[in-house]
């Protein structure tokens, strides 16, 4: 195919990427892990798995970057989830300096790529691919925004009993407890849910979305979500590789756009073949916009610390 995929870690999430990027048929994928026979493994099966699912999309794995050379886009996901006894500081100096050496690698092979970061802590990994690649803004992105927002349309739809189709929603703000959903910009066929649920509906619902990836930890025992993740790092994906111009929410570098300067947090942009073609402002009441800046003061003492353990 003539668009190439690397995906930086063939875990949960970074296969379940590829999956979805070969089976929409968007690119070549190349699968790169540290775990030796993984990447390869995974990469084969799919591969084997062409011939049913109709596509022409080839997957390599790989525990080098060789193969990723010239790649359109680099997804990363590669990273540890806490262990037993893993201090957040641990996990996020273990998750910075593999951020460090897979962005350093990959970005050589492939200059001109665009990053899509999906490994945690999410807008603090964003500054670490940004410092080590030096590329410019438009072309680091994190997501976060897309697959938050996707549960809360997930809970609207739920909810109303409508079609998943019918929803639109916009979660803003950092990935994590103070993440922003915005109902007054969530809506159903157009209409804000304001005008279709009780306040007390929205709250929880809203409460729901901020704590979605918890509940499917909790549920899982022995990891993270991914399903949802890899259907919002492909839908990102595909914006670009198609030069779509879509209006997402992604973790953008912003320099003063809503009031924030020097730092990755959640917020629409326009994602095209330049990556982020665009960030989009929106007018926000002194409610959500205050909420944006409590968000935008937790990255900020999550990068903080990330400075201090480097
Ligand atoms: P996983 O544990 O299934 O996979 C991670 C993979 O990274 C493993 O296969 C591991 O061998 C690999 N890896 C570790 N060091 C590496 C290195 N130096 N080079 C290449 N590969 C390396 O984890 P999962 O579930 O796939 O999650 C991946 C990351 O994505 C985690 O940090 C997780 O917290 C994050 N995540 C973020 C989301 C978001 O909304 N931004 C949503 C879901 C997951
Ligand atoms: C999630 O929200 C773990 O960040 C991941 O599911």
């Amino acid at each position: 195919m003539d668009k190439k995929v690397t995906v930086i870690g063939a875990g949960n999430v970074g296969a379940t990427t590829a999956q979805r990027l070969a089976e929409k048929e968007l690119c070549d994928v190349v699968l790169i892990d540290i775990a030796e026979g993984l990447p390869q493994g995974k990469a084969l099966d799919l591969v084997e798995a062409a011939p049913i699912e109709k596509h022409d999309s080839f997957i390599e794995g790989s525990n080098t970057y060789d193969a990723s050379a010239g790649s359109d886009i680099i997804i990363i996901t590669a990273g540890i989830p806490r262990k037993p006894g893993m201090s957040r500081d641990d996990l996020i100096k273990t998750n910075m300096n593999i951020m460090k050496r897979v962005t350093a690698d990959a970005a050589k092979q492939s200059p001109d790529a665009i990053i899509i970061i999906v490994s945690n802590p999410l807008d603090a990994m964003c500054h670490v691919a940004f410092d080590t690649s030096g590329f410019p803004k438009n072309r680091v992105i994190g997501m976060a925004g897309v697959l938050d927002s996707a549960r809360f349309r997930a809970f609207i739809a739920m909810e109303l009993n409508v079609s998943v189709e019918n929803t639109h929603a916009f979660v803003l703000g950092g990935h994590g407890d103070t993440m922003v959903p915005l109902p007054r910009y969530s809506t159903v066929a157009g209409i804000p849910i304001t005008e279709l649920m009780t306040a007390e509906r929205i709250e929880a619902l809203v409460d729901r979305t901020r704590k979605g990836g918890g509940e499917i930890v909790s549920l899982l025992k022995t990891g993270s979500a991914f399903y949802a993740p890899s259907s919002a790092a492909v839908e990102m994906a595909e914006a670009i590789l198609k030069d779509k111009k879509k209006i997402l929410p992604c973790a953008a570098y912003l320099e003063g756009e809503y009031g924030i300067d020097g730092l990755f947090i959640g917020v629409p942009v326009k994602l095209g073949k330049q990556g982020i073609e665009e960030i989009i402002q929106i007018k926000l009441t002194g409610a959500e916009n205050a909420a944006l800046q409590h968000s935008a003061e937790a990255v900020k003492n999550l990068v903080a610390d990330l400075k201090k353990l480097a």
